[in-house]
């Protein structure tokens, strides 16, 4: 049995109900964060905290809780689900704040209103080993989502259509061109390797600010592997030597064709397998304890 915590309590997921006037329900008025958590500890939680914030604040929606709140009941749900996952208790944490419900539907915000607050886990599998030894395939797209993409909003029927294309295409992912440059993917973000050079994107209103873009670049930078946050045009992306897509599930994973032709020699880069040692290395400190 799954637990979830909803609007302050802790029940069984087939229990918890959320009305259907709720907003998220009618307008996908609201915001999400999606955190691993490795043996049970919360990966990177300030900065999943921080980017809540910002993407509360983007919609101008006020914080129902406090940072410490917050922790509290990650971990409570995580440890109540403790029992659904593996030996290494590796597990993926959902939550979910939308503006609540209100009697009438109307697209302004209603004056008294309660936020609705919904949080789950489900058991976080390592990443399919032959994505890591083979890489996964991905096909451009032109980026067809709105201007606010640093929001991390539960609307996400453009990228669900955009990833549905990829699988269409038996892809993993969906790179999002837009005005010729290369901005992220359907639900990850992009790098490229280009000369031994790691190139990617600069943040801004146009991609999410992906918390495991930002330990990558972390990484490179304590560990002296030339980096750059710089605009990828389409043609640097087609002529790279290596492409990877990062997130918080998928953690730091090789493209090795896209749009049918090969990346590279076809094979996850060695630029990649340098990062993935150290991102791994990260991982496992989470797990011990000895890093957040
Ligand atoms: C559109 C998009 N970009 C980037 C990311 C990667 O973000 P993170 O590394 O915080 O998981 C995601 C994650 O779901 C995403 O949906």
């Amino acid at each position: 049995m799954t637990t979830v915590y909803l609007n302050g309590n802790y029940l069984a997921m087939e229990d918890a109900c959320v009305s259907v006037m709720d907003r998220g329900f009618l307008f996908g008025d609201g915001v999400y964060e999606v955190i691993p958590a490795y043996g049970g500890r919360l990966f990177r939680l300030s900065h999943h905290l921080h980017r809540l914030q910002n993407s509360l604040d983007g919609i101008r929606l006020t914080n129902p809780l406090s940072d410490c709140t917050w922790q509290e009941i990650l971990d409570e749900v995580l440890q109540r689900n403790r029992e659904q996952t593996s030996a290494s208790n590796d597990q993926s944490v959902y939550l979910q704040v939308t503006r609540g419900s209100a009697a009438k539907r109307d697209h302004s915000f209603p004056d008294r209103i309660t936020a609705t607050v919904f949080v789950f886990s489900t058991p976080l599998a390592e990443p399919d080993p032959v994505d890591k030894t083979q890489g996964v395939a991905a096909i451009t797209l032109d980026d067809i989502r709105w201007q606010h993409c640093a929001i991390k909003a539960i609307t996400l029927l453009p990228n669900v259509l955009l990833r549905q294309q990829a699988a269409d295409n038996n892809a993993a992912e969906a790179l999002l061109i837009r005005d010729g440059l290369v901005i992220e993917a359907s639900a990850s973000n992009v790098f490229v390797v280009r000369d031994g050079i790691i190139l990617t994107p600069p943040k801004g209103e146009q991609m999410l600010p992906g918390i495991t873009r930002d330990l990558v670049l972390e990484l490179a930078e304590q560990h002296a592997l030339p980096y750059a946050e710089t605009d990828i045009s389409e043609n640097t992306l087609r002529q790279a030597d290596e492409v990877w897509v990062t997130s918080s599930t998928k953690e730091v994973l090789p493209v090795t064709r896209l749009d049918g032709k090969v990346v590279g020699d076809g094979l996850p880069g060695p630029v990649w397998q340098s990062m993935i040692q150290l991102f791994r290395r990260y991982k496992e400190a989470v797990r011990n304890g000895t890093e957040k």
